[in-house]
């Protein structure tokens, strides 16, 4: 199929978009003098600009395309399910494929996760995860919790109960103030984990989780409701969790009556090997919030899957939770999802990944040569390659060599490339990739290749 436009549809579209379009966490007047990157097609691991020209996916889009882009299979199944009933809520009425969605979910889910609250995206996963905490304590006779604790750096979405859950100052500042109850524990990027523990993984691991009973202290003990964590932090770079990590939280969590929620709205769905990550790392949470992979992006979905325990105050006399969205659980999404798990049952696509990820690691770990490459850090399909000024010393980049390398060249360079990857400085700068799981050996190599042509480039010019 051709995917090129013609010199016109392209100025014309370039016209509409600078005019009318406001890309989401984009400075717009970069595109005052250059073209706004339009994708207009997607198959398998690629996606095609409007010249025709071709990308390999290294992100999955937004760390969504699991399955891969052109499914006609699923996208059938979403015009199908328009075609019966395209819309109804998920307010006192239910529809079947919510029902069989819910159904195969608590099946798929570790432990006694057996209650699905659909959302519309992952931000509404977590909002509704700590507002399902705040009532459920206050119906079982604890008003005070309501604080939440997560980790330093770690993004939890940008609605406004989210956004106070999230570890970025720079995103939070101009909407404070926000939601009070944000907590916030150092995370697990052992690179630059600090200099008592810096020599031995399990003892930074415990201590990390330790940080996390410590702030319970600090704070009250009874006043924390949760404690909010990704099973491999995204931002910052792919911070894997250390030996014995989420099993001292475990304990931590349960000493203090305090739920943990698993945020595996990128974890989820294959991109770690499992369909949760916290089935990899062993470990059970209260509430795991999903989106993104649940329908590899071919129509919007998010939600939560909860411990019958949770529900339980709820389902009984007058008791119901307060909460709920127009478009969670859409129909559509709901038998996109279904016919997107068909496909990772059909192809073994955890298998697949599996089978592969010590290939991509090895592949991406030759970087290693390269003097701007500090640390190759990942599990399953998700690595970040963070970028140093200095190997010996890990010394990173002031805020102005950021601008210029990550912004001002890389970003850019590595697109020219045909490479869609992050360049991302919300920590220490990182590379990020997260392809989609129907990757093999070839399109390591292509990443690996680009990369290194990329980076090269980087060095010579700081
Ligand atoms: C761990 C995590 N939680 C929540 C969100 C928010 O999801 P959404 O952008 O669908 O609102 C994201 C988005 O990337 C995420 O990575």
């Amino acid at each position: 199929m051709s995917t090129a436009y013609t010199n016109d549809e392209i100025a014309a579209l370039q016209e509409k978009a600078k005019r009318h379009l406001w890309l989401h966490f984009t400075r717009m007047s970069s595109y005052a003098a250059s073209d706004v990157p339009v994708i207009v097609r997607g198959e398998g691991q690629y996606v095609y600009d409007q010249r025709g020209k071709r990308y390999l996916d290294g992100l999955a889009g937004l760390f969504v395309s699991q399955i891969g882009h052109g499914r006609t299979e699923v996208a059938e199944a979403g015009a199908r399910q328009a075609a019966e009933l395209a819309y109804f809520p998920l307010w006192s009425y239910a529809h079947p494929q919510a029902i069989e969605l819910a159904d195969r979910l608590a099946a798929m889910a570790p432990g006694d996760l057996n209650r699905v609250f659909f959302t519309g995206s992952g931000s509404e996963a977590v909002e509704s995860a700590w507002k399902l905490a705040k009532q459920y304590f206050k119906a079982i006779g604890q008003p005070n919790r309501y604080k939440v604790i997560s980790r330093s750096i770690a993004y939890h979405g940008t609605s406004m109960g989210a956004l106070a859950i999230t570890g970025l100052p720079g995103i939070k500042e101009p909407f404070e103030p926000l939601p009070a109850g944000g907590v916030r524990v150092p995370n697990t990027n052992f690179y630059r984990a600090p200099e008592f523990v810096a020599h031995d993984v399990t003892a930074f691991g415990i201590w990390a989780a330790d940080e996390i009973e410590r702030a319970i202290l600090r704070e009250g003990e009874d006043s924390v409701a949760a404690v909010f964590l990704e099973p491999l932090q995204n931002s910052g770079g792919c911070f894997p969790p250390p030996p014995g990590y989420f099993q001292r939280v475990r304990e931590i969590c349960d000493k203090y009556g305090v739920l943990l929620v698993s945020d595996e709205v990128i974890c989820a769905f294959g991109r770690l090997g499992y369909y949760f990550g916290s089935e990899r790392y062993g470990y059970q949470p209260d509430i795991i919030t999903f989106a993104k992979g649940v329908t590899s992006g071919y129509a919007p979905l998010g939600g939560m899957l909860v411990r019958d325990a949770l529900m339980k105050p709820f389902s009984e006399g007058q008791a119901t939770f307060l909460h709920g969205v127009t478009f969670a659980g859409h129909p559509v999404s709901c038998a996109v999802a279904m016919a997107n798990l068909d496909v990772f049952e059909k192809e073994d696509l955890l298998g697949n990944v599996r089978a592969n990820e010590a290939a991509f690691r090895a592949t991406l770990e030759k970087l290693n040569d390269l003097p701007i490459v500090g640390d190759v850090r990942g599990d399953g399909y998700f690595y970040g390659i963070e970028l140093v000024k200095d190997k010996t010393t890990r010394e990173t980049f002031d805020d102005d060599e950021s601008e210029r390398l990550l912004r001002g060249f890389l970003s850019h360079a590595l697109f020219d490339a045909g490479l869609i990857c992050r360049a991302d400085d919300r920590g220490d700068p990182v590379i990020q990739l997260s392809p989609p799981l129907t990757c093999t050996q070839e399109h390591f190599d292509e990443m690996e290749q680009i990369l290194r042509a990329v980076l090269s480039e980087a060095w010579t010019r700081i």
